[in-house]
């Protein structure tokens, strides 16, 4: 529908000898936020300096230069500044299924990222440590930003920047040396590593394991050895959880690839006269720009995160020439990515102004304290995705205990419940990691989008054969509102890419599913003298749903 609206424009404005390009005049169109204005609207504004006159002038001329409503319009009005288009509704409902059905998966896909690089910075755990919930957070948040940009035809570089690099790893290798076993590694390689973590952190070793970062640092073979057996571990069991959440990588690299690399780093900061000696360290003085200082190279020569950070930065943009380079981390981490994001700007790079934070707030437990611990002990996110996952099958139990792979359904309820859980919150807000809330089958939740498609599919599955003629008269409000919201999903789209916030998406779906829950309750699809229409709106919303979903990395379900 809006490509029809698009030509009636480009034909006026032609006509008023402008030329505006279909995909120019696609982008400017809006949706209004109330129904008394239509269902596109045009804004006069960007064509005033060219027609030298007021945009509500222009609007008044242009709805004059159309002429004869067109048949699929109700109306087109001039309103101030703007055009609106009241579509017929008929032909509105019978153009959106079409073009659902039609398009499928690729329904809602746009072309405004075509040949333009996001890189998204995601996940990036620690090696040699569990798996945090907070490292949760960034997978699920980032992968959907990712899917959004990719809709929006942006190609997208999701990279793992694994955190296997600094000081912690010499603290590893002396937590080896004093408790080091082959055996009991191999068994439990995370909470093994942990153990060794905790032993090394003791404050009569702070030098050993500074002594052990540094021959780190320098190519000792022993020290090597030990920190790539650590990584090779923990990168097994991040694979796992990686594989239950169906989350993938485009690059996955780390800290540690930097290492070699820091010295043309110091040196390039040097050159810029951007360095200072504080207490033999080096650091970059910000507090100008009410930044503190930021410290690149500690007194006894070992790099830090932040150093490490410019240099990976550098080498991206050499690398994929990116439009925008994302970092979906924590908002403990804010200061540390304005610092860097400064340094990179004052050394003169001017893509720094497309380097992004976009963080996000805490778990909490429904105590409202902070998601770390339980009863004292670190959370293990593979004990938390276990639980889930156990938690869904009871509840398929209960509710349709014949269902068939009831595995498969349980692990794909339990992620879809935690990856909506945590995306229906603004991002940047804390929220409660409250598991029993999540999966629940009503309300706004995961279990209830899924079981909502699947109750759309199973509608679909009961028909034998579809009669082709789409013949009615009149649409009920339910159907109207139902069209409406499917024909909004582009410009939902849009909007959560311009505000990196996947909650718009997720409260989207929900909408959308309440929506046809009443409709499917006030309008009987098989057998109805509308039947036709209404199996087209059914395997429209369906797919629209399912299409929404997947922005959310979340996957449907045929059956549940
Ligand atoms: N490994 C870090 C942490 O767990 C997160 C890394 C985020 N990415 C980055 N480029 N700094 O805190």
């Amino acid at each position: 529908m809006k490509e029809i609206v698009a030509k009636i424009i480009e034909t006026a404005l032609k006509k008023e000898k402008i030329n505006l390009s279909q995909d120019k005049i696609l982008e400017l169109i809006e949706v209004p936020r109330e129904a008394t204005l239509g269902d596109f609207a045009f804004p006069c504004f960007v064509l005033a300096s060219q027609l030298k006159s007021s945009p509500n002038k222009i609007a008044i001329k242009l709805r004059e230069t159309i002429g004869k409503t067109p048949k699929e319009f109700e109306d087109i009005q001039s309103v101030g500044p703007y055009l609106n288009f009241f579509v017929d509704r008929k032909t509105l409902a019978v153009k959106t299924v079409q073009e659902v059905i039609k398009l499928k998966e690729k329904y809602g896909s746009s072309n405004e990222g075509k040949g333009k690089v996001i890189t998204i910075d995601m996940s990036s755990p620690n090696i040699a440590k569990p798996f945090g919930i907070g490292h949760l957070r960034s997978t699920i948040i980032g992968n959907s930003i990712g899917e959004i940009s990719k809709k929006l035809g942006y190609r997208v570089i999701k990279i793992n920047y694994l955190g296997d690099w600094g000081t912690q790893f010499g603290k590893m290798i002396v937590g080896w040396k004093k408790l080091g076993n082959e055996t009991e590694l191999k068994k439990d390689p995370i909470k093994f590593m942990l153990k060794l973590y905790v032993e090394g952190n003791k404050e009569e070793y702070e030098q050993e394991a500074r002594d052990w970062f540094k021959k780190l640092e320098n190519g000792d073979k022993e020290a090597t050895a030990l920190w790539k057996k650590f990584k090779e571990l923990s990168l097994k069991e991040f694979d796992e959880l990686y594989k239950i959440l169906g989350i993938n990588f485009d690059e996955i690299s780390g800290e540690s690839l930097y290492n070699d690399k820091m010295d043309k780093t110091i040196k390039e900061l040097e050159d810029k006269k951007l360095l200072k000696e504080s207490d033999g360290a080096l650091v970059v003085d910000l507090e100008k720009y009410g930044l503190g200082v930021s410290l690149i190279k500690k007194s006894d020569g070992a790099t830090l995160y932040a150093t490490r950070d410019i240099t990976a930065a550098i080498d991206r943009f050499k690398r994929y020439k990116f439009s925008k380079m994302i970092y979906e981390v924590g908002q403990e981490q804010k200061l540390h990515f304005q610092q860097f994001f400064k340094i990179l700007e004052l050394m003169g790079y001017d893509w720094a102004k497309d380097c992004m934070h976009v963080y996000h707030g805490l778990y909490l437990d429904k105590d409202g304290k902070k998601f770390a611990t339980r009863k004292g002990k670190t959370v293990f996110m593979e004990d938390i995705l276990n639980e889930t996952m156990d938690l869904a099958k009871k509840r398929i139990e209960d509710k349709n205990p014949k269902l068939k792979n009831k595995k498969e359904a349980a692990k794909k309820i339990a992620i879809g419940a935690i990856f909506y859980g945590d995306l229906k919150n603004f991002r940047a807000n804390d929220m409660v990691f409250d598991l029993d809330r999540f999966l629940e089958f009503e309300g706004n939740t995961g279990p209830y989008l899924l079981y909502s498609y699947a109750r759309a599919k199973s509608i679909l599955r009961k028909v034998k054969a579809r009669k082709t003629n789409i013949l009615f008269e009149d649409l009920e409000e339910k159907e109207i509102e139902l069209v409406k919201k499917i024909s909004e999903f582009s410009s939902i789209i849009e909007k959560a890419y311009e505000q990196m916030n996947p909650s718009i998406i997720a409260n989207y779906s929900y909408q959308l599913a309440q929506i046809f829950n009443e409709f499917y309750h006030e309008c009987p699809v098989m057998g109805s003298d509308k039947e036709t229409f209404r199996l087209m709106l059914v395997e429209a919303f369906s797919q629209v749903l399912k299409n929404s979903l997947a922005l959310l990395g979340i996957e449907t379900l045929e059956e549940m």
